[in-house]
């Protein structure tokens, strides 16, 4: 990724980082009562690539603050959580401290990782709101192929990039495309968590992805894919301003009558 995108961006989640932790999706006060973040569908996921975590070596790539890295720690996993935001890697560790559990820190480009963790992974773990940051999606799949050990798996667990194309539901609005067209540099005021953070750096470089891309890029990273599922429920609203929970509390976003894709789940394997 070229040095400015990387500038601009970060430079965007230093400040989300900073506001992120006490909210409606990071309930760090909770995380420390010992509760998981994993939700029902990263736990299918899992399950899916490698059954139990216990015992294994983990990398969570884009770890933010830490939420999930520290809930796999909890299971029994050596986990390292790499992100390239110095904030988000100091809040994550200092959560970390006060959960009492041991996990390595890494700041990086994503796509660039440090030679020294080359082949040291049982699994190569990344969910929701990842992709969307990365404009070479082949050197992400190519730096996973690296991170893991011959045998070792990727669990990435994504938004689906049908909801990234929608504005707004009602009129329905598109304002991003489905397929990689190249960078879209944006205004993105506020965060998922709060529309009306306060957020100075608001700009930032964005890139579409379609599933038929990542899973090509995947495989020509020399991964083989094991299981692709799309979802038309989420957990959550994760991208805070779309949609509520229905009755049973998942999140669908109804096209009409119809429920459109709004996840997706690739477990995939680096051949030994
Ligand atoms: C939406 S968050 C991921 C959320 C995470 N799944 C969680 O549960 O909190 C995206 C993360 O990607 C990181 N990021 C974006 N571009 C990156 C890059 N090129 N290299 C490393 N980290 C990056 C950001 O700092 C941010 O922490």
């Amino acid at each position: 990724m070229d040095k400015k995108t990387l500038r601009i961006n970060r430079r965007n989640w230093d400040q989300r980082a900073r506001v992120h932790g006490q909210d409606r999706l990071y309930d760090s006060a909770a995380l420390v009562a010992g509760a998981s973040s994993l939700t029902e569908v990263e736990l299918e996921g899992l399950d899916r690539a490698v059954g139990q975590v216990t015992g294994l070596d983990v990398i969570h790539l884009q770890c933010h603050i830490g939420f999930d890295s520290i809930s796999l720690a909890r299971l029994g996993a050596r986990v390292t959580g790499l992100d390239f935001s110095p904030v988000a890697l100091a809040k994550a560790a200092a959560l970390a401290s006060q959960c009492r559990v041991d996990l390595t820190w890494v700041e990086a480009d994503v796509c660039d990782p440090p030679n020294s963790l080359y082949h040291g992974f049982d699994l190569v773990y990344a969910t929701i709101g990842v992709l969307c940051w990365i404009g070479d999606i082949g050197a992400w799949m190519t730096a996973v192929h690296h991170l893991l050990r011959p045998g070792g798996t990727l669990l990435l667990v994504e938004m689906h990039p049908l909801q990234g194309m929608i504005d707004t539901l009602d009129p329905l609005v598109f304002d991003f495309p489905y397929a990689f067209d190249g960078p879209h540099l944006l205004d993105s005021p506020g965060s998922y968590t709060d529309r009306n953070a306060s957020i100075k750096a608001t700009q930032t470089v964005q890139y579409a992805h379609s599933v038929g891309e990542v899973v090509t890029a995947a495989i020509e990273a020399g991964l083989v894919v094991r299981w692709l599922a799309e979802r038309t429920n989420a957990p959550r609203d994760f991208r805070g301003d779309l949609v509520g929970p229905e009755a049973d509390g998942w999140y669908r976003l109804r096209l009409g009558a119809e429920a459109a894709p709004v996840m997706y789940t690739l477990v995939a394997d680096r051949p030994v």
